[in-house]
């Protein structure tokens, strides 16, 4: 067989699980015989105890050059600190799409799961632009944030989902909203959305759900939904939703896409309740580097892959505990790397 070409991607372990599973994946990279060429930097937490910087110009430079990074969860300190660094990354490479796919690979509670969100991934609440009042002697009385979408985000984002569906043969996309109540910020997003879905018309079906009658139909019904098309804070919610649907959090991947830079990552975060137990699942991740092989054009190795994590699976029953099981990272990655051999 013939050497395909080197990638120069950057690789980031990330923090709490994140070097375990970062760990796990590049050995079942290697086994497949990918030809990513990795460029380690530190991000997040890892990064700030480092350096003093979550997002240190080494790290940027790298990504910037390569256009391409498999990333670990970042932590974020809740309520204070610095400003998380997954949301700044997205910001200052401009990964406007991301895009999360759910698929049952385990059958559980839910069979023949197979939907696609799209998650507008820089605007509305995300924009954080929030602040207090002070009442009386209170300096924190009143907690104000604002959200953003512009016409022009909506619109490149609705495209990116009606681009998808056109390309992978997906039937019909559901624009989520809240325009019943949140009636100028959501009420564009589905406004410029059905826009763009008229080009599409003949081609990709679409409806619009509210997001909480949409949160409800996906545990009744989840089979009726083929694509969701969200803004930024209801496809971070709906898409842990839908990580539920499949089996959890351990089997959800996604990949933040620009113009000239793709980030592919699991959905999941740090899990710092099992971090350092050697007994994190590195199935998102591993499924977030298929979706990144598909982006770079071997979608055979992809596939290769995703058979390979099935068979594990369902055929040798190698599972993490989340999962029922009783393997770890080290004997799952082990199982999944001899159906590669
Ligand atoms: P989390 O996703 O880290 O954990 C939620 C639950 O799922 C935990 O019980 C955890 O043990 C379990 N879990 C998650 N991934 C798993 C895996 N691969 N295998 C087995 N079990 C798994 O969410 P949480 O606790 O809300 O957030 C923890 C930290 O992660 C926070 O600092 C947050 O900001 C950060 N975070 C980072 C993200 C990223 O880098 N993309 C995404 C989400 C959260």
């Amino acid at each position: 067989m013939t050497a395909l070409n080197p990638i120069p991607t950057t690789l980031i372990p990330g923090d709490g699980i994140g070097p375990e599973v970062v760990k796990a994946t590049v050995a079942v990279l290697e086994a497949l015989g990918a030809p990513f060429k990795w460029e380690t930097q530190l991000a997040g937490m890892a990064a700030f105890n480092a350096c003093g910087d979550p997002m240190p110009q080494p790290l940027l430079e790298s990504i910037r050059k390569n256009g391409l990074a498999l990333k670990g969860p970042l932590s974020t300190p809740i309520g204070e600190g610095f400003r998380s660094a997954n949301v700044r990354l997205r910001e200052t490479f401009g990964l406007y799409a991301n895009v999360r796919p759910a698929l049952t690979i385990v059958p559980g509670r839910f069979d023949k799961i197979d939907i696609v969100l799209i998650r507008e991934n820089l605007e509305g609440f995300y924009v954080a632009h929030e602040h207090y009042l002070p009442v009386g002697d209170d300096p924190r009385a009143v907690a104000l944030s604002s959200g953003a979408n512009t016409r022009v985000g909506i619109n490149r984002i609705a495209r990116y989902a009606f681009e998808y569906a056109v390309k992978h043969g997906r039937k019909k996309i559901t624009i989520v909203h809240k325009a019943n109540v949140l009636k100028v910020l959501t009420g564009l997003f589905l406004e410029e959305a059905r826009n763009v879905a008229r080009e599409y018309e003949g081609r990709v079906a679409v409806d619009d759900r509210i997001v909480d009658a949409c949160a409800m139909q996906l545990v009744l019904n989840p089979w009726q939904f083929d694509m969701l098309l969200c803004s930024n804070l209801f496809g971070d919610i709906l898409s842990d939703e839908l990580a539920g649907l499949v089996g959890g959090l351990g089997l959800a991947p996604g990949a933040n896409i620009g113009k000239d830079v793709a980030i592919f990552e699991a959905v999941h975060g740090t899990a710092p309740d099992i971090a350092g137990k050697g007994i994190a699942n590195p199935i998102s991740l591993l499924l977030a580097s298929g979706l990144m092989l598909d982006h770079v054009g071997h979608p055979e190795l992809a596939t290769r892959l995703r058979t390979a994590i099935d068979l594990t699976l369902n055929q040798d029953n190698v599972k993490t505990t989340d999962l029922g099981g009783k393997a770890t990272t080290t004997t799952f990655t082990e199982a999944l790397v001899k159906r590669l051999n």
